[in-house]
């Protein structure tokens, strides 16, 4: 069936919906996944459809029961819209966000573009989103069905420079600091024009001071920026060391155009922002080794970028993450690339003599 549906979806759906902006089909896909998680029939159809489940998949992690290592990424559902249907697609964890103290409207439209041929989005919302107080109100008296990840981040308002930007991540995280299941802090967008998408240790630490008095029941994730060399990393390393950080997201887009396999016939010169996909997963790949070999298990690593099949899952687990997370690949493969990658990555453990995704974590690594 699966293969059928992955058939069907690149030669069928995927040619007609990359005729239209991908920012309306970006938003249609929302509002679709929104009206399936409403009913109990739309969403055992769904799971009929996409889900796949084996215990060899199952990890519990910080406490918390995956039942497979894949997750939708940061950014697809911006404002928690589809939890309701994620679990049927066969996710086995979500992030919603980035959530803002304020509202935003994110950056003017063009602002989302595809590069087919190097299966990549070049991403310039600009944090838009409805703002924390309305996504709370969705989403407080939800019950999610798979760990919920909500991503934090400081508001696109040029004006909130130095403590007005700390407080900003503070207040948004004292409003949704009771919610879901782990918190994501964003220190890396890289479409904010008055940003530099990596956050310096000096305001790390201070950022991370306070939200440490915020005594938060739940672990804290920071979603780091993909061009860190392994200075930025150490220095990264010596403050969250100090403080109550759980891991890292590694990583956001990719802003570094010129370091990563683009196909340059494909670059418009009204494009910019961050690079998603393909180009950005030996990025992160070197990143996600890079912070596994000097930390060795101290940190959960959750691994995003340019995982379109199983193997390429299964060798972010190798270098050091314990979980996975997509979007990019879901939108070039169609959403039954979630359980392709699981029941591929099934097949990986045993072609390896392994047990469960926990014996792979690292194994990759010298
Ligand atoms: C359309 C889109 C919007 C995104 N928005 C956010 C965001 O708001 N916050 C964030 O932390 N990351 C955001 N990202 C980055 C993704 O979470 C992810 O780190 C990156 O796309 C690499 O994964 P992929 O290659 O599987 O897409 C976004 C990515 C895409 C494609």
């Amino acid at each position: 069936m699966h293969t059928i549906i992955k058939f069907l979806y690149k030669n069928l759906l995927r040619p007609i919906l990359f005729k239209f902006d991908p920012e309306s089909i970006h938003r249609l896909f929302v509002e679709v996944g929104s009206v399936l998680g409403s009913f109990n029939i739309t969403r055992k159809f769904t799971r009929r459809f996409f889900y796949y489940g084996d215990s060899m998949l199952e990890q519990k992690i910080l406490g918390i029961e995956f039942k497979n290592p894949i997750g939708l990424g940061g950014g697809y559902d911006k404002n928690g819209e589809t939890s309701s249907i994620m679990p049927d697609v066969g996710f086995g964890f979500m992030e919603i966000g980035s959530i803002t103290n304020n509202p935003s409207k994110g950056n003017a439209r063009p602002r989302i573009w595809r590069l087919p041929q190097s299966k990549a989005l070049v991403v310039h919302y600009g944090l838009m989103n409805d703002g924390v107080k309305k996504i709370r109100t969705r989403i407080e008296n939800k019950k999610f069905r798979i760990p919920l990840l909500i991503n934090i981040a400081k508001t696109n308002d040029k004006t909130l420079t130095g403590d007005k930007g700390i407080n900003d991540y503070v207040e948004c995280f004292e409003q949704i600091k009771d919610l879901g299941d782990i918190i994501v802090i964003n220190i890396s967008c890289p479409n904010v024009s008055h940003e530099t998408a990596h956050m310096d240790a000096k305001t790390l630490d201070k950022l991370l001071t306070k939200i440490d008095k915020e005594k938060a029941e739940k672990p804290i994730l920071l979603k780091i920026a993909s061009d860190l060399t392994p200075h930025d990393i150490d220095e990264m390393l010596a403050v969250t060391n100090k403080h109550k950080i759980s891991g890292f997201i590694v990583a956001n887009l990719a802003k570094s155009w010129e370091r990563i396999p683009v196909i340059k016939d494909e670059i418009k010169p009204e494009m910019k922002g961050g690079i998603s996909g393909k180009p950005a997963e030996n990025l992160s790949n070197i990143l996600i080794q890079e912070i596994y070999k000097k930390t060795r298990g101290k940190y959960i690593i959750i691994g995003s970028g340019g995982v379109f099949t199983a193997e390429d899952a299964y060798l972010k687990i190798k270098l050091g993450a314990n979980l996975i997370e997509v979007i990019t690949g879901m939108i070039y493969e169609g959403p039954q690339m979630v359980g392709d990658i699981n029941r591929g990555i099934k097949k990986l453990l045993k072609r390896d003599g392994l047990k469960n995704i926990k014996q792979a974590v690292g194994t990759g690594v010298k």
